[in-house]
């Protein structure tokens, strides 16, 4: 009990002091995960003026609060370079947030970055990646990804790819439409996810950003467990207390009825895309890297769907 208390005192410790010695460059800090990110690093007793962050809405009010706490905020834009030498000066650490939308320039932006990183003299650089990029080969969302993996790991900094599951947060608000509608419609039934919520990535993203020990390291940031849609209209209908029908179609069906709802072409065609992605099974494997890199467990979709208990049961009625 003793010496688990004193190993526990030591590591407290530690990180303390390797953050003392840190300066932790954030960007996308306006962001959804870069806020969440920045609460979790306060949670972790970071001091404020040991946090750069960087954003191309530095004026935003979160930031501004953060700035009247005595962190840095910056303005840094990918696609301006220039902009990113004085915004990451300083910084010893680096949170590389994804920008988003998948295609297009995305890694040349990264790379901008990290380049923009190394010159300032950054030693480590965190990426917000997607689950098995290395090895989920067909998929729209990895492949982008992986391209910058290895944009990071070719420039020799210190590298963590922070390989993020699809988020779980959208799953209340689909889990309220389906009771609403009394059925969840899909052509692909078994496509199973270890949907992670955002919450849980940015406790592992403070994590590897402030403990030692994450230096050219790759995690699967996932949930605890993977739901389909079985999975999904078991809880939806035992939390709202509607019960919900699960109807399986063919893909042609399925698109004959996106059509009848009044959807275009290119909104189908992206419905149906992102469907088969999450028919993978590099996508259902749980990891244990949230608990092992936090110290506390994932965060189930059951306990996200019964946080919205009340949600579910109105939508019920
Ligand atoms: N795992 C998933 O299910 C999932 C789902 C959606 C997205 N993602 C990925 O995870 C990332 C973070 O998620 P999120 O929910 O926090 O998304 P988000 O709220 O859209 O944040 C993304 C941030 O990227 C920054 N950004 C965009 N363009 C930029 C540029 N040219 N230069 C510098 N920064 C730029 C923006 O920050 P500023 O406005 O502060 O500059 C933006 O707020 C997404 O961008 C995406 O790559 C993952």
């Amino acid at each position: 009990m003793m010496r688990k208390l004193i190993a526990g005192l030591a590591l407290l410790l530690f990180s303390q002091i390797a953050s003392a010695a840190d300066k932790i460059i954030i960007s996308g800090a306006s962001g959804q995960l870069g806020g969440l990110v920045i609460d979790a690093l306060l949670a972790r007793r970071v001091a404020a003026a040991d946090l750069i962050l960087v954003s191309r809405t530095p004026d935003t009010g979160a930031l501004k609060a953060y700035a009247k706490r005595g962190a840095s905020v910056r303005f840094g834009d990918f696609a301006q370079p220039e902009s990113l030498e004085a915004a990451y000066r300083g910084g010893t650490r680096l949170l590389l947030i994804s920008v988003n939308g998948g295609g297009g320039n995305r890694p040349d932006l990264h790379k901008t970055a990290i380049d923009a990183a190394v010159h300032a003299g950054v030693k480590q650089i965190a990426y917000t990646s997607y689950v098995n990029a290395d090895r989920y080969t067909t998929s729209m969302i990895g492949t982008d990804h992986r391209r910058t993996e290895l944009l990071l790991q070719e420039s020799g900094v210190a590298w963590t790819l922070l390989r993020n599951q699809i988020y779980a947060n959208g799953l209340p608000d689909q889990a309220e439409q389906i009771v609403r509608d009394g059925k969840l419609v899909t052509f692909t039934p078994d496509a199973r996810v270890a949907y992670v919520t955002r919450e849980d990535c940015a406790a592992a993203a403070a994590a590897v950003l402030t403990t030692p020990g994450h230096d050219n390291k790759a995690y699967n940031i996932t949930g605890p467990d993977a739901i389909g849609p079985s999975e999904l209209v078991a809880l939806a209908s035992e939390i709202s207390g509607k019960r919900v029908a699960l109807v399986v179609q063919t893909e042609d069906e399925y698109r004959r009825q996106l059509q009848a709802s009044g959807m275009a072409e290119a909104g189908i065609n992206g419905t149906v895309a992102f469907a088969k992605e999450l028919d993978s099974p590099y996508l259902r494997e749980p990891s244990t890297a949230v608990a092992d890199l936090t110290g506390k467990p994932a965060t189930s979709v059951r306990k996200l769907l019964e946080a919205n208990r009340a949600r579910l049961r109105a939508a019920a009625q």
